[in-house]
C-alpha cells in the first residue's frame, strides 16, 4: 500500500532531492588490517534476518491505543483540551501521535539507508566499505518493517522539517566522517533511545517486537560509528575537531528543541502553540526528551569529541550526566532482549502446536 493516500498533512513533494558533491573512492590495497571492522562485518552477515518471517504480522494494534503505551508518555497528557475530550477523540489523538512517531522512524530509517550507501562509496578503507554494505541491507529491512507497522495505523505523517534539515545537511557534507557523525552518532543515537522507549513501554507485542529487532541491528551500527571515528579523530587538528563539536551541539539542540509534532496538532485541529507549550513545560516530557540523549552523550565522549564546546553545550541541555552511561552494557542488553522476543514467539508457537494436536 502507498502512503500517499494516508498522509494526514500535505506531502510537499514525493521526492526529497539532495544535491551531492562527494568523491567515490576505490581502494586497490585491499587491506585487511582493521580486524575490528572485519569482525563487525562477519557479525553483520551472520545476524541477517527477514522482517516478513521473524515478526508475526498477523498480530494487530489496539484501536484505542495502537501500541498500548502508557498515558504518561503522551505529549498532551494533562492538557486541558485533551482531558475534556471523549474517549473516542482521545483514541484518535493517540493514534495520530503514535503514527507521527513511527512515520519519523520510517523516514529516519530511509535516511540511514541513504547515508550507509554514501559511506560505502565515500569512506577510504575497504574494511569499512564491507561493513557499511551490511548496514545498507539492515536499513532497507528497517524501512520495510516500520512501513508494515505504519500500514496498520492507517495514517502517516511526512518527515518533520528539523529531521529533514539535519539529514540534508549531513548528506550535503562531502567529508565521510560527517556522515558518520550526523547519522551513526546523532540520528541513530536519538533513534535508539526512542526505540527503547517503545520496546520497553509498549504493551502491544507487535510494536514492541519490531522495535526490539531493529535495535538489535542498531547496536552494530553504533559500534561501527564508534570504531571508525575513534580511530580517525585523534589525527585531526584542534580546529577541525572544534568544528565537529560545534556541529554536534547544534544538531542536538535542533533535535531536542524542534522535534515537536506540530504537524499532529495541526492535523487534529488543536491550537498548535498551546500544545507545544504544554509539551515543553510538562515535567514528564522534559525528562523523556533529555533521556533521548542517554545514548549519544557517552559515544561523543568515547570518540574523543569532548572539548569545552561539547561539554558546555551538554551542560546547558542538562544531559552531561549521561557521559558515564555504560554503552557496551546497554548494547549487550539490546541484543539479549531481541533474543528473548524470539524465544517468546517460539514458546507461543509450541503451545499452539500442542493445542492443535
Ligand atoms: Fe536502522
Ligand atoms: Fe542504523
Amino acid at each position: 500500500m502507498s502512503l500517499k493516500d494516508v498522509y494526514a498533512t500535505t506531502l510537499e513533494e514525493d521526492i526529497f532531492h539532495v544535491d551531492q558533491t562527494f568523491d567515490a573512492l576505490f581502494n586497490f590495497t585491499y587491506d585487511e588490517s582493521r580486524t575490528d571492522l572485519l569482525d563487525l562485518y562477519e557479525k553483520g552477515k551472520a545476524m541477517q534476518w527477514n522482517a516478513k518471517e521473524r515478526i508475526d504480522w498477523s498480530q494487530e494494534l489496539d484501536p484505542e491505543n495502537p501500541m498500548e503505551l502508557p498515558d504518561e508518555l503522551f505529549a498532551l497528557n494533562g492538557f486541558h483540551l485533551y482531558e475534556k475530550m471523549s474517549r473516542k477523540e482521545k483514541a484518535e489523538c493517540r493514534r495520530h501521535m503514535q503514527a507521527w512517531n513511527i512515520s519519523q522512524f520510517l523516514h529516519g530509517e530511509q535516511g540511514a539507508l541513504i547515508c550507509a550507501a554514501k559511506i560505502v562509496q565515500n569512506v577510504p578503507e575497504m574494511e569499512a566499505k564491507f561493513y557499511a554494505s551490511t548496514q545498507v541491507i539492515d536499513e532497507a529491512r528497517h524501512v520495510e518493517a516500520y512501513k508494515m507497522l505504519l500500514d496498520k495505523f492507517g495514517v502517516a505523517y511526512p518527515m518533520t522539517p528539523p529531521l529533514q534539515e539535519l539529514l540534508g545537511q549531513v548528506l550535503r557534507d562531502s567529508r565521510w566522517d560527517m556522515t558518520y557523525l550526523g547519522m551513526q552518532v546523532v540520528i541513530e543515537g536519538l533513534a535508539l533511545a526512542a526505540f527503547a522507549g517503545m520496546r520497553d513501554h509498549a504493551q502491544n507485542p507487535l510494536a514492541a517486537s519490531v522495535n526490539a529487532y531493529v535495535m538489535q541491528d542498531e547496536a552494530r551500527h553504533v559500534a561501527f560509528g564508534r570504531l571508525a571515528l575513534r580511530a580517525y579523530y585523534p589525527h585531526l587538528t584542534e580546529a577541525e575537531r572544534n568544528e565537529r563539536e560545534e556541529f554536534l551541539v547544534e544538531a542536538c539542540f535542533l533535535m531536542r528543541d524542534r522535534f515537536e509534532a506540530r504537524e499532529v496538532w495541526e492535523a487534529l485541529g488543536l491550537p498548535v502553540e498551546e500544545c507545544v507549550k504544554h509539551q515543553n513545560e510538562s515535567e514528564g516530557m522534559q525528562m523523556f526528551r533529555n533521556f533521548l540523549f542517554n545514548r549519544i552523550v557517552p559515544i561523543v565522549k568515547d570518540i574523543g569529541l569532548w572539548g569545552k564546546t561539547v561539554q558546555d553545550g551538554y551542560a546547558k541541555m542538562g544531559v552531561l550526566q549521561y557521559a558515564s552511561v555504560d554503552i557496551d552494557a546497554l548494547q549487550a542488553e539490546d541484543e539479549k532482549i531481541a533474543e528473548e522476543f524470539d524465544a517468546r514467539r517460539s514458546h507461543i508457537e509450541d503451545i499452539a502446536a500442542i493445542a492443535s494436536e
